[in-house]
């Protein structure tokens, strides 16, 4: 299999990844967010443009350094990460959801500051529901053959709760690994298992996120080349 400086095998072709995790504002200085530090979604990006394509990130509120050669699209919140995606997406050959993506948001927002009040308790947050991206992208195909990329973070019967996830999302590819608050979040590397949806199973050891990567781009690069044969 062609890979990184083996083979541009990517050639020609647009992916758009998301990255980071995205933060749900409270008022205009809190927010909800999560532990993703977007390294796995940013070594996507690098070793896609190392293959030869296009490369677009939709990056969530990440620290990191742009990846040469790649056109990047900050976001903060999930409704800006899905219209950027969605965007992106009109041209693409493949599409891979690596930011994590609030399932909830606060139901209002707060134009200034929430202040305490002394013999007060604190009102209740009350959160609502930000639409699925990843279903979405997968159930509507902007292109005709276009792969979707998905990934689970799970903490607890992860084969299991992938393979269902896997279903539900209606993606090509779902990359399954197990977290916890020293598990992979802000890791230089990463251990997952890559489902498919014919069913096949692929474990990539521990290593480097670069390489679960390449991991990824040689299934999805193998799914485009059968698309066009
Ligand atoms: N995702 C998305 N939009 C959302 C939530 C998640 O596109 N609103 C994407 C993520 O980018 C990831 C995949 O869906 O690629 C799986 O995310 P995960 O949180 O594991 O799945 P959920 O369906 O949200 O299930 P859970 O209840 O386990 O969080
Ligand atoms: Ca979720």
């Amino acid at each position: 299999l062609a890979r990184g400086a083996a083979g541009p095998d990517l050639a020609g072709r647009h992916v758009v990844i998301s990255a980071g995790g995205t933060r749900e504002p409270l008022d205009p200085v809190r927010f909800l967010g999560n532990r993703s530090s977007g390294k796995q979604g940013y070594a996507l990006a690098r070793t896609a443009a190392a293959r030869g394509a296009r490369v677009t990130l939709v990056a969530a509120n990440t620290a990191l350094p742009d990846p040469a050669g790649v056109d990047v699209v900050r976001v903060g919140t999930a409704l800006q990460l899905r219209e950027a995606v969605l965007k992106a997406a009109g041209d693409a050959d493949a599409v891979v959801m690596a930011a994590a993506v609030a399932d909830f948001r606060p139901a209002v927002y707060a134009d200034g500051k929430i202040k305490k009040k002394d013999g007060q308790e604190p009102a209740p947050v009350n959160l609502v529901r930000n639409p699925d991206i990843l279903a979405e992208i997968s159930a509507e195909r902007a292109r005709e053959g276009q792969i979707v990329v998905g990934f689970a973070a799970e903490t607890d019967d992860v084969l299991a709760n992938g393979r269902t996830k896997l279903a539900r999302k209606g993606c090509d590819l779902l990359v399954v690994n197990e977290v916890g608050e020293t598990k992979t979040f802000g890791s230089e590397e990463n251990e997952a298992v890559i489902l498919a949806s014919d069913g096949t199973e692929t474990p990539v050891a521990h290593g480097p996120k670069e390489a679960l990567a390449d991991a990824i781009w040689d299934r999805v690069a193998a799914r485009l080349a059968r698309r066009t044969a």
